[in-house]
């Protein structure tokens, strides 16, 4: 399946390109464009990216798995990272991780059959303060109770 980005992006890829000196430093912005896009970084997409920024496609395959906000496959439509750092994990973040899991009957790094929920972990959102908490997509739910976290799903189906 080929990929190329919607007008939208395009326009704001050709910004990016106006911005920085040498086309490779558009690489970030330019694969996250591709995320929102599509939810994912698929192998056509950065067959696209290649052609564009005049990189190889070693080049944009060893970007993509070394940041691991990047995702190599599709994920379902809200993402759940839950904080698992210290802070979080001293106010019940083990506890948030084991009801979602629970409730959604899926593990750390599935998608539910029906595409709607991805769960992961991931290190400190630079949120400790309202620790347990965890980010959806864009958004941070902040200082999780049991009921919270319920509440936020039973919104997100
Ligand atoms: S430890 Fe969870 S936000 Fe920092």
């Amino acid at each position: 399946m080929n990929f190329e980005f919607i007008p939208e992006n395009k326009r704001k890829f050709e910004e990016y390109l106006k911005r920085y000196p040498q086309k490779k430093a558009v690489l970030l912005p330019a694969l996250w464009l591709v995320q929102e896009q599509q939810g994912w970084i698929s192998p056509e997409s950065m067959e696209y990216l290649a052609k564009l920024l005049d990189l190889s496609h070693a080049y944009i395959y060893e970007t993509v798995t070394f940041y691991t906000m990047y995702n190599k496959k599709p994920i379902g439509k809200h993402h759940i990272q839950v904080c698992n750092s210290v802070c979080c994990w001293l106010r019940g973040s083990q506890e948030t991780v084991e009801q979602i899991k629970k409730k959604l009957n899926i593990e750390v790094g599935e998608t539910t059959t029906d595409k709607r929920f991805h769960l992961s972990t991931v290190e400190c959102l630079g949120s400790c303060g309202t620790a347990p908490m965890m980010q959806i997509n864009n958004d941070y739910y902040e200082d999780l109770t049991e009921a919270k976290i319920d509440k936020i799903l039973k919104e997100l189906k």
